[in-house]
């Protein structure tokens, strides 16, 4: 408890002298200055609100609120603020007394593991803030929670023994205290903020279910008084109502209580109340840390958990509603072709006919008969290509090499484009579904060429290998952007292609960057010969 109480104090004085010259010059934005001074504002005032909780029983407060601002405020306003982090705690330090030199170290260390927090997880982990992803939430807690307050922490309990502000044998008491205190300072604070701020807050929404949210808000009230109120140690009472926020508010829902919780839990526990007051001080800080960590993880986890499958759920349902709708359209498209040209043509053929007939006796209209062949060629010609895209009788005439070489032959001389064939002879397969889907790619993906890529060359390369066929069309057109995150919604046909791919157990890589020309190349598994249906 004593070391507990050091540390508070340390704390406290861990703050440094100050500010006026201190101002960066180029820090030019009004904005900026406001947002940082905004920064050090907050950070200041919720060091206090988490000290003044602390010293009110001379036990450790165990969450370090300023932890999580910092690191929230750095993930949504860029680490450049990281001076706002610095000045907060450096006028924490030194309006509560502790020398220039080490209030300047300490800030330092603060400003460090919020900066290093902020920066790993946006730059390398490319954290969401709206925390609907698994993966942020364990990015968050692994180097947000676990790791950067480890820099805090080091860095706090070598400036106070180097100041001789603690002995050596207090050191790991101290430096665990320090780190869980930041830990679960963001695990608590920092979710809350991220996720509410990380996009419109719906009121309409909320009002909808305001009847909900007042029950919830009403159990948890009931719950938390049993566990802190009432002698009744059912710490896990809290865990279903956190499920309940989880599951139906999402990770908004889940910071929340979990924020309310671990408010309500450190109130009681530093008025020594409740179920984490029964052991030693600092007993009673690490499993009241160990029940609010635990609390926040994995309600974040299950938020997030679910709001993915929910995703994944609207994305299909999105899928299949544009599927059907190309689906119309190609439709439409197909009625339209075979009633404007294949119509004309035949009709056109057939008035000859009318014609040469109405003559009869009279030497044919060389003409009209050459007029009505090249009209009936004319929609030959269109059927043919017409029922080729609906269902390539090549296949199953010939075998997929062949097909897949007449098919690119026949769209490139169409086209007007060079073209390199690089068609490896297959073992019979009988994997149609692999060869349709194969085929359909190529289709797709020539189609793209021809009509995106105003390419003058293109190569069509198919092999089996291990066990796999590797279909390649590559260009040398104009390109574009084909990185997934710049993918717009409407990318149906490349789209397409990875779900066709996908349903077999393939894949489809397409690579392409503006101005370097594109190329697509499926990797489909070939079922074993002999094996798989015919
Ligand atoms: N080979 C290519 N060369 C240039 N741009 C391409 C190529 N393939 C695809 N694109 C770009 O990607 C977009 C999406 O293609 P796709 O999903 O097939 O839809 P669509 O062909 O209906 O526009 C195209 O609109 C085009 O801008
Ligand atoms: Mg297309």
């Amino acid at each position: 408890m004593a070391t507990a109480t050091t540390v508070v104090a340390d704390r406290r004085l861990a703050a440094a002298p100050p500010a006026g010259e201190g101002v960066p010059e180029h820090l030019l934005q009004i904005r900026y200055l406001a947002a940082m001074a905004g920064l050090a504002g907050v950070y200041l005032g919720a060091a206090r609100l988490g000290l003044l909780a602390a010293v009110a029983q001379r036990v450790v407060s165990s969450v370090w609120p300023p932890a999580g601002i910092a690191l929230a405020a750095l993930l949504l306003g860029g680490v450049r603020l990281w001076p706002g982090v610095w000045i907060g705690a450096f006028l924490l330090n030194v309006t509560s007394g502790v020398p220039a030199a080490g209030a300047a170290v300490i800030a330092a260390g603060n400003t460090l593991e919020a900066a290093a927090g902020a920066w790993v997880l946006a730059r390398v982990c490319r954290f969401r803030p709206a925390l609907d992803r698994l993966r942020d939430v364990l990015a968050l807690a692994a180097f947000g929670a676990l790791l950067s307050p480890a820099i805090a922490a080091t860095i706090g309990t070598a400036s106070l023994s180097w100041s001789g502000q603690s002995t050596t044998a207090q050191h790991p008491q101290l430096w665990l205290v320090w780190w869980s205190g930041d830990a679960l300072g963001v695990l608590t604070l920092a979710p809350l903020i991220l996720t509410w701020a990380a996009g419109p807050v719906r009121l309409d929404a909320l009002r909808a279910r305001a009847v909900e949210t007042a029950l919830l808000v009403l159990v948890l009230g009931a719950a938390l008084r049993v566990l802190f109120v009432t002698p009744l140690p059912y710490v896990y009472l809290v865990f279903p109502v956190g499920a309940w926020a989880a599951l139906r508010f999402g990770p908004r829902g889940a910071a929340a209580t979990t924020f309310t919780v671990a408010l309500v839990a450190v109130w009681y526990t530093v008025h020594g109340s409740g179920p984490f007051t029964t052991s030693s001080p600092l007993d009673n800080l690490f499993l009241l840390q160990v029940f609010l960590s635990l609390l926040g993880v994995t309600k974040l986890c299950m938020a997030a958990m679910f709001a993915e499958r929910q995703g994944v759920q609207n994305a299909l349902r999105a899928l299949s509603r544009r599927l059907l709708h190309a689906q119309e359209l190609e439709r439409v498209r197909i009625a339209r072709e075979l009633h404007d040209q294949v119509g004309q043509a035949l009709g056109a053929a057939r008035l000859n006919l009318e014609r040469l007939d109405a003559g009869a006796g009279r030497p044919p209209d060389a003409a009209a008969v050459a007029e009505s062949a090249a009209a009936l060629d004319r929609a030959v010609d269109l059927i043919r290509t017409l029922s080729f895209e609906l269902r390539p009788a090549v296949l199953d005439e010939l075998d997929l090499a062949a097909a897949v070489r007449s098919y690119a032959t026949r769209q490139a001389r169409r086209a007007g484009l060079e073209l390199s064939l690089e068609v490896a002879a297959l073992a019979p397969s009988r994997d149609r579904d692999v060869e349709v889907v194969c085929f359909r790619i190529l289709q797709e993906a020539l189609a793209n060429v021809i009509v995106h890529s105003r390419a003058d060359h293109v190569l069509v390369s198919l092999r089996a290998e291990r066990g796999q066929l590797r279909l390649e069309v590559r260009d040398d057109g104009v390109g574009f952007e084909s990185a997934p995150h710049e993918a717009g919604a409407q990318r149906l046909g490349l789209l397409g292609m990875t779900e066709r791919a996908d349903a077999v157990g393939g894949a489809v890589k397409v690579r392409s960057r503006p101005g370097a020309g594109a190329s697509v190349v499926a990797v489909l598994p070939l079922a074993r010969r002999g094996s798989g249906a015919t």
